[in-house]
């Protein structure tokens, strides 16, 4: 099964993943596999360093889709696509949907759908968890965990493929995009939900990282959601 989480940044989703693929393995048996974009392979990793580090001006939002979809082709051919053939759980901190989100909100040509076809074509999650909160927040969470990445995260005992060499504080070319960027982004989020609602729940992510976790639970087990897993 693949599952993926997104949402804007500081909404928690990879203390948010940690847990929830613990709770998982323990559910089903299952290995699960964490993985994040863009990452996930060597080469991807090395695109994510030149989309994420620098001058926010650098690329324009048709080349970081290019290159966000260069790297997602990779890490689906080379990670996602085997794992899941192996009967493993993955779940991929960010997929698609940040695209949609972050580059797609400006594209107003439809470059981001005839890239889309190429590299990804008809391959979805088949869950999606949308984590949402107000943007302001979200990026004062998100520029305090840039110095203290470590302390935030709970160990898990989970297979995490690709973040170890990411070097967080340097990461910031998004944050640095601005209020109404993420409120864009933001509202283009929601309406992925609202296009897409059998495969995308929305999830409130203001709270304790408790209470969040106990509410994608909630989610997860209503309806069967998981069941098939
Ligand atoms: P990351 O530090 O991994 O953010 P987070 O921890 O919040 O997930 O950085 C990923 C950044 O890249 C994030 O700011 C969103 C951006 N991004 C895009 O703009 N488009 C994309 O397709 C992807 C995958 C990420």
């Amino acid at each position: 099964m693949f599952i993926t989480f997104d949402g804007g940044d500081g909404t928690g989703k990879t203390t948010q993943i940690k847990l929830i693929a613990k709770w998982l393995a323990e559910k089903t048996g299952k290995e699960v596999i964490i993985t994040k974009e863009p990452g996930g392979t060597p080469p991807a990793m090395e695109i994510r360093k030149i989309l994420l580090e620098g001058d926010v001006n650098k690329w324009d939002f048709k080349e970081e889709i290019a290159l966000f979809y260069v790297a997602r082709s990779n890490h689906i051919r080379k990670l996602i696509k085997p794992a899941l053939a192996e009967g493993k759980i993955v779940i991929s901190d960010r997929f698609y949907d940040t695209t949609t989100a972050y580059q797609g909100h400006r594209d107003t040509d439809g470059i981001l759908k005839t890239i889309h076809d190429i590299y990804v074509g008809d391959f979805k999650p088949e869950l999606t968890i949308m984590m949402d909160i107000e943007p302001k927040i979200a990026l004062q969470r998100s520029y305090q965990k840039q110095n203290q990445q470590h302390a935030l995260l709970p160990e898990v005992e989970i297979k995490t493929m690709s973040s170890h060499d990411i070097i967080k504080n340097q990461e910031i070319r998004f944050e640095d995009m601005g209020e109404n960027f993420h409120v864009q982004s933001r509202k283009a989020f929601l309406e992925i939900v609202e296009r897409e609602p059998d495969r995308c729940i929305l999830m409130d992510a203001a709270g304790t990282i408790e209470e969040v976790h106990e509410r994608i639970v909630k989610a997860l087990e209503k309806d069967g959601r998981i069941s098939s897993i």
